[in-house]
């Protein structure tokens, strides 16, 4: 019998502030994972400010991508292909990571494979759940997104549900800057929320009577913010982790209602969470009571793997790439790219 022959991609991720560069085989097996963060950088300014994100990549880059090619012992010329994620992301940082691998794809004569980056974040599963295949239910929650989503097969996907305005991310990052925690916000709060009592501040979990799986974070971030004025304003002090701790429940609930509502009508026994806030202890410890009460087997990434990376990209390039998709020299940076789109 003859064996299927090894698939080696060399997937690049530059979307928003981490530069990274990964070899994966097969989209299963993560040979290197490389990822410079300019969280240091940015947290002087308390949040990502995009000229500064593209600039740093520029000088990261190369030095990330030679890494992932040691660390992996692969040359250039054992690669399949060259992957890369061309958005949604931030214009200035995803055009750093494309030219860059369309130059490699050029020059190695390799071909080329863009990846969305929310799809990147679903494959993160694949890697450490051999078993894991579509289809399944994802919930995609990061700094820029809040996704439901139908996974009906390698790289064919139906939203059902999304944020209306905030992400879930962006909340935790806005509300953590509030209540004076800094930037990256939600690693912060999930940390400070331990010592608080989820049930001491009664904030909103919005619903939409419309559409029944999108979110609204907005009206529980405006809520939060005029808590803690006024307390100041009655020169009262607040508990900084009753607040974190309230805060997390208010969207950890309504996160975990819409994802289990969708998993039952759609009649779905795997679950898998996805993105930065994936990695959110309260979240996960919710999401892992509520699948196991519906008979549901819940999937999540390692931290590493929630936040942004490329090993996630190069999963996702490997089916995209056994399914035929390939992009010429022309390809740009597609700063609103919809899921599903090539
Ligand atoms: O996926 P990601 O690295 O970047 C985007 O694609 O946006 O997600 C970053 C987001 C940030 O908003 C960060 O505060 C949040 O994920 N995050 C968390 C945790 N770790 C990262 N939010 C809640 N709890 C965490 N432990
Ligand atoms: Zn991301």
């Amino acid at each position: 019998m003859s064996e299927e022959k090894d698939i080696l991609i060399l997937a690049i991720e530059s979307s928003c502030d981490e530069t990274a560069a990964a070899v994966v085989k097969n989209g299963r097996d993560v040979l290197s994972n490389v990822i410079s963060s300019q969280i240091d950088l940015h947290t002087l300014y308390g949040g990502v400010v995009p000229e500064i994100a593209s600039r740093k990549h520029i000088e990261k880059i190369n030095q990330v991508i030679e890494e992932a090619l040691r660390e992996a012992g692969t040359a250039l010329e054992q690669i399949d292909a060259v992957a890369v994620t061309y958005g949604p992301g931030l214009v200035g940082a995803l055009l750093v990571g494309v030219a860059e691998a369309k130059a490699i794809a050029y020059a190695a004569k390799k071909p080329l494979v863009g990846v969305h980056h929310i799809e990147g974040h679903i494959a993160a599963n694949f890697i450490e759940h051999k078993e894991l295949k579509p289809p399944f239910f994802s919930l995609v929650v990061s700094g820029g997104h809040t996704h439901l989503v139908r996974v009906k097969d390698y790289g064919k996907f139906d939203i059902i549900g999304r944020t209306r305005d905030d992400a879930a991310g962006e909340a935790f990052d806005k509300v953590a800057r509030a209540i004076g925690l800094g930037y990256p916000g939600g690693p912060k709060i999930d940390r400070v929320a331990k010592e608080g009592d989820p049930d001491a501040v009664a904030f909103p979990r919005a619903h939409m009577e419309d559409a029944p799986y999108d979110f609204s974070f907005s009206g529980l971030k405006s809520a939060v913010l005029n808590y803690i004025n006024g307390c100041r304003m009655k020169g009262e002090t607040y508990s900084q982790a009753d607040v974190a701790a309230s805060f997390q429940k208010a969207v950890t609930d309504v996160l975990v209602e819409n994802a289990m509502r969708a998993a039952k009508e759609y009649h779905m026994d795997k679950f898998a969470i996805a993105g930065g806030v994936a990695s959110n202890t309260a979240l996960r410890a919710a999401m892992e009571k509520a699948c196991e009460a519906e008979g549901i087997e819940l999937y999540y990434p390692s931290p590493v793997y929630c936040t942004d990376n490329a090993a996630m990209i190069g999963a996702a390039a490997y089916y995209e790439y056994r399914n035929g998709t390939r992009h010429g020299w022309d390809l740009n940076a597609v700063p609103n790219l919809k899921l599903g789109e090539r």
